[in-house]
């Protein structure tokens, strides 16, 4: 088996006086008045930063920032990260504005001081970063000697500064580890993979299996149980030939469901009640029915109570446990309840001793929204990344980094 290097693997002397690169996501919403709205993200990145400081590396930090088109765009600045992640620090954190290429950058970074750290601005105002660029990626390799690949939520891009850049460096005989973040991000998500203590049930919800269809093939046979909630439930509920009203449903994937569900045959646990409403709104009138009971307006938007508690057993006998997507519309109050219960109960399930692992925006969102986001084992800062880490799938900003054979397994 072959095991990522990471920046422990480094001698802490050998980093005095370097010039590290880290690729980190600091990709954060941002309010209205252009604050960071949530800094998870940023606090993530920490570990990594500080152990840089610490050792007297001299820190550039590179992030991608939203998805700018068309080159230099205010809207798309990291100067309110970079005011974040100062007063996080609690030193300067300098957005370097000048481009990679540019004798004015390579001056500036040449000019840090043992210890000092400096954020790069957006990296995709340079269009070279999603193309993986060998202009861009020089450019970036000639300002740094070791890369730190801690941007998990990116890993999943092979861009410039997330596989190009470490790909260089290993071949001009610079360094390429992984930091802290995608460290642990790793050992959650493949350890709950690979080596899960049994009960492993996994949860899943959102709007559609079709973004899910690799996660749920490559999850059913290692989990015992498989709770299915949010509009995803709906189309499995169309291939057991139940009405679903006018609920959200694939019909373009009604027979894989029937196959998932053949296959799976018990470990696969869908809702048997709903709240529904004749729209979704706050203000629908809204209604528990048993999921056979459905017809014509109905709209399924959550699932219903006799539901929750019968996922809350199967969650609480778990030994671990992957939660993907809420349960229904949680964004609306009247139809958040299923999703929040889930939450509680895989917060006691971890109180318990389970490994509890949430993956994807919106179920990090809900443990938030729950309060219990802390309680959780871990909480995956990638959405994209993540799935495509659980489903199996080549990780480019992982693979790239340096390894060294562990065990006699296969590498
Ligand atoms: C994310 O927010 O999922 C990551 O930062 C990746 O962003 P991207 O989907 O724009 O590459």
């Amino acid at each position: 088996m072959a095991r990522t290097l990471t920046l422990a693997d480094l001698e802490p002397e050998s980093l005095r006086g370097t010039p590290v690169l880290v690729r980190v996501d600091l990709n954060v919403p941002l309010t209205d008045g252009g604050e960071v709205a949530d800094a998870t993200r940023i606090l993530a990145s920490v570990p990594t930063i500080q152990h840089l400081m610490e050792a007297g590396a001299r820190t550039l930090l590179v992030s991608h920032f939203g998805r700018p088109k068309d080159g230099p765009d205010p809207a798309f600045s990291l100067a309110p990260v970079a005011r974040a992640l100062s007063s996080e620090l609690g030193v300067p954190v300098p957005l370097l504005t000048e481009s990679p290429g540019s004798e004015e950058l390579e001056e500036t970074v040449q000019g840090m001081s043992e210890g000092e750290v400096a954020l790069l601005e957006n990296i995709r105002f340079h269009p070279g970063e999603t193309k993986n660029d060998p202009g861009l990626v020089d450019a970036l390799a000639r300002l740094c000697e070791v890369f730190v690949g801690d941007a998990f939520g990116a890993v999943h891009r092979a861009h410039a500064s997330t596989e190009g850049l470490p790909r260089r460096l290993r071949e001009t005989g610079g360094r390429a580890v992984a930091g802290f973040l995608v460290e642990r991000e790793l050992r959650f998500l493949r350890g709950a993979l690979e080596s899960p203590e049994a009960p492993f049930v996994a949860v899943m919800g959102g709007a559609k299996i079709s973004g899910k269809i690799d996660l749920i093939e490559a999850i059913l046979p290692r989990v015992q149980r498989l709770l299915v909630g949010g509009a995803m439930a709906n189309t499995f509920f169309r291939a057991l030939g139940l009405d679903t009203g006018e609920s959200l449903v694939e019909p373009d994937r009604v027979e894989l469901a029937e196959r998932l569900l053949e296959r799976a045959g018990e470990a696969i646990l869908l809702p048997v009640d709903c709240v529904v409403a004749d729209r979704i709104d706050a203000e629908a009138s809204i209604r528990v029915a048993d999921r056979d009971q459905l017809s014509g307006s109905d709209r399924i938007a959550d699932i219903g109570p006799r539901t929750r508690t019968l996922f809350a057993q199967e969650i609480a006998r778990a030994r671990t446990l992957l939660w993907n997507g809420p349960m229904g519309v949680f964004e609306l109050a009247p139809f958040a309840e299923g999703t929040l219960h889930v939450a509680r109960a895989m917060a006691d399930a971890a109180d318990d001793g389970a490994t509890v692992v949430v993956g994807g925006g919106d179920s990090v969102a809900a443990a938030q929204a729950a309060g219990v986001s802390d309680r959780m084992s871990h909480i995956s800062t990638g959405g994209g990344a993540s799935l495509d880490l659980l489903a199996g799938k080549d990780l480019p900003g992982v693979d790239v980094l340096e390894t060294e054979q562990v065990g006699g397994g296969p590498s």
